[in-house]
């Protein structure tokens, strides 16, 4: 057993996304421009309406696939094609962007607790002019593990028997919400090719005898298990893997591509009404 260590620890920092919301972002930051395969990690949560109500309206994206984890609150997804999701608290969405997709995400509520994480994955190359395609799943469609001291609900990869519900053939993206009771330890398997990050969002625990408090993201270096013990008042976090896609990245904004010619078509397509050019399937329940 070759345990991983914190190679790289990133406090989050407040960043202002959409038409006002507060977010924390820690992955796309200068400290951490990304992770292959990750591009962009965003923590939001607020009880404060003005922070969240003026959402994400209507953008674009190219390149890679959005992975939006609802914790508490309530969010209507749109898109230029005429999808409509619901994302409530504990569901969850992999939106493979992909060709191009134009989307809305807006909140669904005047007050009360918006919570979730939005992370980006990028696609290789072979996918990235890809069909765009949604999987979407309420909370009660998510397996959850109960382990001595831990909840342990699985978004995508797997824990032990247990598989969880979000297929991601491109990077094998494995998305854990791990919640521990004061003092209790979770150790776990991890692919030794995969990169993978902890992100601790409410608590503190100790991994491989460094302190990560709420809000910190640790990189995880080599290694083929993760070990990680919960403070005096419990922890959650999201333990997040996947495997490294190795080409260049090139991102503008919205767009995720490979070359800075693709990025050019990209705006051009966009700004032609062309960027949308297949229709998304939709799966799940
Ligand atoms: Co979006």
């Amino acid at each position: 057993m070759n345990l991983r260590r914190i190679r790289q620890l990133v406090p989050a920092y407040e960043v202002t996304e959409g038409a006002g919301v507060t977010v924390h972002r820690s992955i796309g930051t200068p400290a951490l421009r990304n992770l292959d395969p990750f591009l962009m990690l965003d923590h939001f949560g607020s009880d404060n309406p003005d922070e969240y109500i003026a959402g994400f309206p209507e953008h674009p994206h190219r390149g890679f696939i959005t992975f939006t984890y609802m914790l508490d609150g309530h969010m209507e997804h749109r898109d230029s094609m005429g999808n409509r999701g619901d994302l409530k608290a504990g569901g969850i969405q992999w939106m493979k962007a992909a060709s191009g997709v134009i989307h809305s995400e807006m909140p669904q509520q005047t007050n009360g607790l918006m919570r979730g994480f939005q992370l980006w994955i990028n696609l290789p190359a072979r996918d990235k002019m890809s069909a765009p395609a949604y999987q979407e799943f309420s909370a009660a469609a998510i397996p959850e593990v109960r382990l001595d001291g831990a909840r342990v609900r699985v978004l995508a990869g797997e824990l032990g028997d247990t598989r969880g519900v979000i297929e991601d053939p491109a990077t094998d993206v494995r998305y854990l919400d791990v919640s521990l009771q004061a003092g209790a330890r979770f150790s776990v398997p991890l692919s030794d090719t995969h990169n993978a990050f902890v992100y601790v969002f409410e608590g503190g625990a100790r991994l491989a005898d460094e302190v990560l408090a709420t809000h910190n993201l640790a990189v995880l270096g080599p290694g083929d298990t993760m070990d990680i013990e919960a403070g005096s008042s419990g922890a959650r976090f999201i333990l997040v893997a996947g495997r490294p896609i190795g080409e260049p990245v090139v991102q503008y904004g919205p767009f995720v591509m490979n070359t800075r010619d693709e990025i050019k078509q990209a705006f051009a397509d966009y700004e032609a009404g062309q960027l949308v050019q297949a229709r998304a399937t939709m799966t799940g329940h």
